[in-house]
């Protein structure tokens, strides 16, 4: 009879070990060695911040594009002699700075411990100090899957095709979502990261000054807003001018995003599209009238975000310099 037991309960377990074999992320990865890796990473992203704002969507941002483009490697990091890295391409360029030396800061900090010294990869470092600037700016506090290894590869031709583009609509949306496990709800719920920081004017400006047939607006977007928008981002503006996202709070990580998608506040079409796509509209309602529900499935979508073609084991390495491959 005991043996007939342990042998069912060998079938029940089996295709569990075998799904987290697959996933082999785990939130107590450094307790062994290196357990203070949380509260290091934490108070120098938090004296960063302190210093400037841009921190954490700089960060956050850096985060999505790191995981869209080879996984969560920290591929994004790396620096090419010859400017090929995938943060040469036209879209990387526009990443701040600052959310680059937030992640150099936070692994010098972490290396500073001798227990810690060349244990900890930077695309855990990235994923641990993403969550804390959004944790900083009023989002969730939530614990972050651990265990990834550092890429050796990164390639500025890579960076095009997988990263979405302001003019997409919800089937595009969905597709390169779909194509990394993160579902409808989860696309919507990351798009919500554009509760916070800024957006150059050249990236919808096509949305205010639409000059065939006639200097047209987007009919989607609220003609107070679009406006406001032109005296921001003057036709010939600067190009190096960046406005915030969110003209509500702007740094506050909080759900008034979806309700400026309501108003047809949303920058881009890809973040109104949400709003005006049936298919789509009932989610943003329900964030919109409930930050609760919102938090939560940012939560939800952001660890399976932090999962996309990870590097785990033996595979990869643990960068001794984020910039470089060792
Ligand atoms: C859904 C498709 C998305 C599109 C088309 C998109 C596009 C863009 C664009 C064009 C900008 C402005 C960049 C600039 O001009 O400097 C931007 C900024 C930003 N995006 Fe997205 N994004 C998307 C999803 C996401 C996701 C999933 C996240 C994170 C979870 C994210 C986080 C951010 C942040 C934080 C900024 C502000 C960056 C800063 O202030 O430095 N975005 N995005
Ligand atoms: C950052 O600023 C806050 C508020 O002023 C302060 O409580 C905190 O100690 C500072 N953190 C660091 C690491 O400097």
């Amino acid at each position: 009879m005991e043996n007939q037991n342990s042998i069912v309960v060998s079938f029940i377990l089996l295709p569990l070990f075998l799904a987290s074999a697959s996933a082999q992320l785990s939130q107590n990865f450094y307790a062994n060695t290196c357990p203070n890796v949380e509260s290091l990473v934490r108070s120098a992203v938090e004296k960063k911040f302190n210093q400037t704002f841009i921190t954490a969507p700089g960060t956050l941002r850096l985060f999505f594009h790191d995981c869209f483009v080879r996984g969560c490697d920290a591929s994004v990091l790396l620096a090419s002699p010859t400017n090929q890295a995938e943060k040469d391409s036209a879209d990387d360029r526009s990443l701040a700075g600052d959310g680059f030396d937030t992640v150099i800061k936070a692994k010098a900090a972490v290396d500073s411990d001798p227990m810690c010294t060349n244990k900890v990869s930077c695309a855990d470092i990235l994923a641990l100090a993403t969550r804390d600037v959004v944790n900083l700016v009023g989002g969730p506090f939530y614990r972050v899957e651990l265990g990834r290894r550092d890429g050796l590869i990164s390639t500025k031709t890579s960076v095009n095709s997988h990263l979405p583009k302001p003019g997409f609509n919800l089937d595009q949306l969905n597709t390169m979502f779909a194509s990394h496990a993160l579902s409808q709800t989860d696309m919507i719920a990351l798009s919500g990261a554009h509760t916070i920081g800024f957006s150059h004017c050249g990236r919808f400006s096509n949305r205010i000054y639409n000059f065939s047939p006639t200097n047209r607006i987007d009919p989607t977007l609220n003609l107070q807003y679009a406006l406001q928008l032109r005296q921001l981002c003057p036709v010939n503006v600067d190009p190096s001018i960046a406005i915030n996202m969110d003209p509500t709070t702007p740094q506050t990580f909080d759900n008034a995003y979806f309700m400026n998608l309501q108003q047809g506040k949303g920058l881009f079409s890809s973040d109104q599209i949400l709003f005006t796509d049936p298919r789509s509209k009932p989610t943003v309602n329900l964030f919109a009238s409930d930050n609760a529900a919102f938090q939560q499935a940012f939560v939800t979508a952001i660890t399976k975000l932090g999962r996309v073609g990870v590097l785990t084991g033996d595979q990869g390495e643990i960068r001794q310099d984020c910039t470089r491959v060792n």
